[in-house]
């Protein structure tokens, strides 16, 4: 039995493989070649080298990136996510030899794609090797006093951590912070640092801090080394702590965008990484006032994030087809989000962009999410499906994202329609939930509210 489910595993990876080498005289024969695919990725594995060193929420699957990696790229080409998060498309490019550029504005998003996406000599894993040796000295004696407990914002820490705990991971913190001039090996410690934390906010039973920590980093350095087999000449990576509206790249640099960018009311990246900002000394705040899709404010009417959402969006498009060279193709992957029982079609909204931003629409994928692989939560409910949309850039657009009169213009008129539809189909996300009449009317009138409030809600906040 075993065998068997071996065999058939090797031949869906195998016949997966030889879809993505095969050669395509043209264009339109690539494109042909997506509807090979089959998108639902079940006995893939999905966590393979360094995409295992930090979970992320709402992160896509590998094979979506190296699907139009391996299809739409040659040797020289570049590939960009302007969303990348823990950084799938620029791992996935560094694995397949391809240059990348990885911008976000989640500073603990930039430090993992950094770490994931490059190689270390054995001669600096030996020095880290050795400070985890004299870190696990002073974490067993117990003698020396954190100093960087001074530094920490007592209140939010004490929340999660109690004293002991916070003794051990300043021990560890402060051992780290001597690498500091070996910027790679000080990173990875970081990550790893991270990467506990985070085990320690899931965990129910409690965690062994420093063990935890230690095997994380052993586990990384094998990691690195099965990754310097694979890949014997690094590929270029930038890294961009930066907002995906106004990127920091020049015009016509890449062939190809992948990405998937944040829900509309959805998570709050800033409020799921705080813990791990504020140990690691990042400054959440200011991610927080530039953070896309956050619901931590309009509480009394949801629409209004709605129309905020859509001017971002449309901004971040403007961005992605300027970064984009002609014929280059733009795949951005997206799932439904609901909003006061509203349903989001949030690919509709895209398309519909597309036509504005001479963006030729390919294709659509829809693709199930296999949950287990998935970030749920009990905010959002399960993301269980997900729309891959792919676009090709015919030519340049004369509109900046900073153009409000333009973003106004489209949103509004996207919000105009959104209405009628509510008119017509009060409730499309109720999902077997009761609710009275009156608040589907409040509904109405909430939308209308944020149509009229949009000139003032799209403005970029946070300076
Ligand atoms: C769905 S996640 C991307 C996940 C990514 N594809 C991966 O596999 O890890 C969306 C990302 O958008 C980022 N984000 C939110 N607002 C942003 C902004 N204004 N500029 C750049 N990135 C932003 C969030 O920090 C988050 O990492």
């Amino acid at each position: 039995m075993q065998e068997t489910l071996f065999e058939t595993e090797l031949t869906i990876t195998q016949e997966y493989e030889k879809i993505l080498k095969n050669n395509y005289p043209s264009q339109q024969d690539k494109y042909g070649a997506l509807d090979l695919i089959n998108w639902d990725f079940k006995e893939f594995q999905t966590q393979y080298l360094s995409h295992r060193f930090h979970s992320y929420p709402a992160r896509f699957i590998p094979q979506i990136p190296k699907t139009f990696i391996n299809l739409f790229t040659e040797k020289n080409d570049t590939v960009i996510d302007p969303f990348c998060g823990c950084g799938t498309t620029i791992v996935e490019s560094f694995l397949n030899r391809r240059a990348s550029i990885g911008n976000d504005f989640n500073p603990l998003a930039c430090l993992i794609t950094k770490v994931k996406a490059r190689l270390i000599s054995e001669e600096e894993m030996s020095l880290l090797s050795k400070k985890l040796l004299e870190l696990k000295r002073y974490t067993d004696s117990d003698h020396r006093k954190p100093e960087y407990y001074r530094k920490l914002p007592k209140r939010n820490v004490s929340n999660l951590f109690n004293r002991d705990m916070i003794n051990e991971l300043c021990l560890i913190k402060e051992g780290l912070d001597e690498l500091k001039e070996k910027e790679k090996i000080y990173d990875l410690g970081l990550v790893a640092l991270s990467s506990t934390i985070w085990s320690i906010i899931e965990s129910e039973n409690g965690v062994e801090i420093f063990a935890n920590f230690y095997r994380k980093i052993i586990n990384m350095m094998g990691t690195i080394r099965e990754m310097r087999a694979l890949v014997k000449k690094e590929p270029n990576v930038r890294v961009i702590h930066g907002d995906a509206r106004f990127l920091k790249i020049d015009s016509n640099s890449s062939t190809l965008i992948v990405t998937s960018p944040p829900y509309v009311n959805a998570l709050d990246y800033y409020r799921v990484h705080m813990y791990n900002m504020l140990w690691l000394g990042m400054n959440y705040e200011d991610f927080r006032k530039h953070e896309i899709g956050g619901h931590s404010h309009y509480i009394a009417n949801r629409f209004r994030l709605l129309s905020e959402y859509l001017a971002d969006m449309l901004r971040s498009m403007i961005e992605m087809n300027r970064v984009l060279v002609e014929g280059g193709v733009c795949v951005i992957a997206i799932g439904n989000s609901s909003l006061e029982y509203e349903l989001i079609e949030s690919y509709k909204r895209f398309l519909d962009f597309a036509s504005y931003l001479n963006f030729r629409p390919i294709k659509t994928i829809f693709r199930n999410i296999d949950t287990t692989k998935k970030y749920t939560s009990k905010d959002i409910g399960k993301i269980d499906d997900e729309y891959i949309i792919v676009l090709e850039k015919t030519n340049n657009i004369g509109i900046s994202s900073k153009d409000d009169a333009f973003v106004e213009e489209v949103v509004t008129k996207q919000m105009k329609e959104f209405e009628q539809r509510v008119k017509e189909n009060p409730g499309s996300s109720l999902r077997g939930k009761r609710v009275s009449e009156k608040r589907l009317k409040q509904n109405a009138d909430r939308i209308a509210e944020a149509i009229r409030l949009i000139p003032q809600d799209i403005k970029i906040k946070g300076g």
